[in-house]
């Protein structure tokens, strides 16, 4: 199969200087396996980024939980891929569901009067830019749990692929974390069946629509209340080919979810 694990951890909107100077030194003292087996990257907040940098081990990374869709400028509280470029920060996050949610980032109408309406497309449009930027990114889909009691989970991953596929050419640099919005922050995680069913389909819907070689290669990683209990089996799914870790990223047992790359 050849695709590296790759393990996220996204801090999300949390920590002060004294938390985030712990969780450092508790990762940089994790006994992980080797970097050509498992590529670790962490998201605090931007205002985390610098010290993060200079204080993680050289083989961890740092990634932003977001960037501006184009080049920075007149555009208040944004922050530019050009920037996270100019600091050093080789990942972003993007598309994330609480993004989508709180921010309109998932409506699927199109209307070129109003921002709002197509941030969903908005999603594709900042990927490709990013991309354009040098950032390499981790791209977030996932079907809300009404979506999935209606059964177009499939339907809902797809379009939001969709919308990333129709904006970029090269998937290189170009994770995709499958993250259930009715799993994320809620204990509630999918099953290793569940997670396995979905991550298929996607791959199928890249051979499809993108190319096999682009399905083989691009590593679909699974998001939603991953821990050290449940990490494992998740890991065992041949489509699982990482995480994207929230809470327990803050916590020690983060090591041990890097180790279920083993
Ligand atoms: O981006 C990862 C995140 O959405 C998952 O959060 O706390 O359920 O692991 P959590």
């Amino acid at each position: 199969m050849g695709r590296k694990f790759f393990v996220g951890g996204n801090w999300k909107c949390n920590g002060t200087t004294d938390q985030v100077e712990k969780i450092v030194k508790t990762l940089n003292e994790g006994q992980v396996p080797p970097s050509d087996v498992v590529e670790v990257v962490v998201s605090p907040p931007y205002v985390f980024l610098p010290v993060v940098k200079s204080l993680l081990r050289p083989e961890f990374q740092v990634a932003a939980q977001n960037c501006w869709v184009k080049k920075g400028g007149a555009f208040t509280g944004e922050v530019s891929a050009e920037m996270l470029m100019n600091l050093g920060v080789p990942w972003v996050i993007l598309g994330h569901s609480e993004r989508r949610a709180l921010l309109g980032e998932n409506r699927m109408r199109y209307d070129p009067g109003c921002i709002l309406c197509n941030m969903f497309l908005f999603v594709g449009d900042k990927v490709a830019y990013a991309l354009s930027q040098g950032l390499k990114v981790i791209a977030c889909v996932g079907e809300t749990l009404e979506q999935r009691e209606a059964g177009s989970t499939m339907e809902v991953v797809a379009a939001q692929t969709k919308a990333i596929a129709e904006k970029i050419n090269d998937w290189s640099n170009v994770v995709i974390a499958y993250e259930p919005v009715w799993a994320i922050g809620t204990g509630k995680v999918a099953t290793p069946a569940q997670a396995q069913e979905v991550h298929a389909s996607l791959r199928d819907w890249l051979k499809t629509n993108v190319s096999p070689e682009v399905a083989e290669s691009t590593r679909i990683i699974y998001g939603g209340s991953v821990t050290a209990a449940n990490c494992k089996e998740l890991a065992a799914q041949p489509d699982v080919d990482g995480f994207l870790v929230g809470g327990a990223s803050l916590k020690p047992e983060f090591i041990d979810i890097i180790n279920a790359a083993t």
